[in-house]
């Protein structure tokens, strides 16, 4: 079982371009999953609890609960919209994750990994954190990212992070492929470095923060947001809930005789939240090497120029908004193809409407159209593979074989930049190839009906592959041209089906009608 989840999103705001980016990724990459024949769970959710909800609701003077259930929405509705199809849905409020929470926490209560003392120091109301005098900048202040820093002193409950950490270090030596992209596991084993001896603040006093999830040993406190929201993955997986309570079999999706699990996320949530703390919690409740998930760390989408896109710069961009205008397809084209997998890119809209118009409106738009179209006008939409292969078409098999190999290459490294650009070469490819044979000449003179059979053939064969192979980016349109071809229903369809021949000899094909409008805008792209 391939068992994929991504970061749950912060309930005290709407979803940004950010949140839309990763969701859309996890979406394509449990689609391509299920395309090689994998069985596939995708797990996504929103985080609710925590300081900053607290303090927005307060703000608006609403409960908590009634303010995160109208942002929860928002991502709902959002990802309805954009065709993000999820298996399993993690509310941190939700009374099953809750239980799971504190019977973990008792466990290691129990197993002498929490203890409570008193603390004073710097908090960052923002981060919800305790400062470190590492934290100052380098001219001995607390930086603007720490927001508004106050001395306090309490008493709290700390979980015995430091006692994991060295066989955490071992295990991210002896282990590579945990952390992806390589550089981030340098990354992760400094800050390893740099962490050793600290333990973690599990708790935060009622009277500071009421929004969370009750200690069961210590009524006078809530668990801490990062130690809630990790569980998530484990607690929405079925782990320590009862047989009805209508989650999954966990020992099924966790890496049973299978892949690891993978998390998706984004790079600021690598340190220390998901490279120490969690992998640090896990092995504290007993999880082996062998059962640890992997990590799949993805870049961020900056503005222009490289600034971070906040609402304090007001550069976000509302993926709602650009659905609206541009269309889903375009945006979730654009959100995987101009971006590599693990880096970063910037926002660029005049690069979302030119990569739509060029690679799939003029390109594969163009390519559809003449496979269809002529199809209909000569021969009745009736595909027939035609006269015997001149090198012409052996090269284009060819050519659709390389770009599939491609494909396939850099969708199982969930580089799905590269792998697009592999279906677009070979979909201009065939464009020359249609060109060259002009198959509107071919038409002219019935002495030619073989050969034009032939040409239509390769060219509608070549679109076939193409819709299958870019179904997990946009399954709408692929379907819709699946649909033109009359190809059997995509979710059917497995890469090993893939050979050449996929539409038999005699197949009649539907009607056309254009997949891919091109974005024509009254004004121009402001970004
Ligand atoms: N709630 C925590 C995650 C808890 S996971 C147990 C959180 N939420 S978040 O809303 O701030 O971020 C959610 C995801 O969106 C994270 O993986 C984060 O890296 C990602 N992104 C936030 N801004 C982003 C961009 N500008 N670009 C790409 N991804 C970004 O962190």
């Amino acid at each position: 079982m391939f068992y994929l989840t991504t970061a749950i999103d912060y309930t005290n705001g709407a979803p940004h371009i950010g949140h839309a980016y990763e969701k859309v990724l996890a979406d394509v990459i449990i689609r391509y999953r299920r395309l090689r024949g994998e069985e596939a769970y995708f797990l996504t959710g929103v985080d609710q609890h925590g300081q900053k909800v607290q303090q927005t609701a307060d703000k608006e003077g609403v409960h908590p609960a009634t303010f995160v259930k109208r942002t929860t929405k928002q991502f709902l509705n959002l990802w309805e919209k954009l065709g993000v199809h999820y298996d399993g849905w993690a509310e941190t409020t939700d009374a099953r994750h809750k239980a799971c929470v504190q019977a973990i926490l008792s466990e290691l209560q129990q197993r002498g990994q929490l203890y409570k003392k008193a603390h004073s120091g710097y908090y960052s109301v923002r981060q919800e954190q305790f400062l470190q005098e590492r934290d100052r900048d380098e001219h001995g202040n607390f930086g603007p990212q720490w927001g508004e820093v106050t001395m306090i002193e309490e008493e709290n409950w700390y979980f015995r992070l430091s006692e994991h950490t060295a066989w955490l270090k071992s295990v991210i030596e002896h282990n590579p492929e945990l952390i992806t992209p390589a550089f981030r596991r340098a990354e992760l084993l400094n800050a390893l470095d740099r962490s050793a001896g600290t333990d973690l603040c599990i708790s935060r006093p009622k009277e500071r923060l009421r929004w969370g999830i009750e200690l069961p040993f210590d009524a006078n406190f809530v668990t801490y947001v990062w130690f809630d929201a990790l569980i998530n993955y484990i607690s929405f997986a079925g782990y320590h809930a009862a047989a009805d309570a209508g989650l999954p079999d966990f020992a099924r999706l966790w890496n049973v005789g299978g892949s690891r699990c993978t998390h998706l996320i984004g790079k600021d949530i690598l340190v220390p939240a998901h490279g120490i703390y969690w992998l640090c919690m896990l092995h504290a409740m007993g999880f082996t090497e062998a059962q640890l998930p992997r990590l799949l760390v993805h870049g961020f989408w900056n503005s222009k120029g490289g600034d971070k896109l906040s609402k304090s710069t007001g550069n976000i961009v509302d993926p709602n908004e650009l659905a609206d205008k541009f269309g889903v397809d375009a945006v979730r084209y654009y959100l995987v193809r101009d971006i590599v997998t693990g880096k970063d890119s910037d926002f660029d809209l005049e690069r979302l409407i030119m990569l739509f118009n060029t690679e799939l409106a003029n390109e594969l738009g163009n390519l559809c159209n003449r496979a269809l179209n002529m199809s209909q006008r000569f021969t009745a939409g009736i595909l027939r593979h035609g006269a015997p292969l001149t090198p012409d078409e052996q090269a284009l098999q060819a050519s659709l074989a390389d770009s599939s190999a491609a494909y396939q290459a850099a969708m199982d490294e969930c580089d799905i930049a590269r792998g697009l650009e592999a279906i677009s070469r070979h979909v201009v490819y065939c464009n020359g190839y249609a060109e060259r044979m002009k198959p509107w000449e071919l038409n002219k003179d019935p002495v030619n009906q073989d050969r034009l059979a032939s040409v239509l053939y390769h060219l509608a064969e070549s679109v076939a592959h193409a819709a299958v192979l870019l179904s997990p980016v946009l399954p709408d349109a692929a379907a819709k041209l699946a649909a033109q071809l009359n190809l059997p229903d995509l979710t059917t369809l497995k890469l090993a089906d893939l050979h050449w021949g996929l539409l038999p000899d005699g197949h009649l094909i539907g009607k056309p009608k254009p997949v891919f409008p091109r974005i024509v805008l009254e004004e121009p792209a402001a970004s």
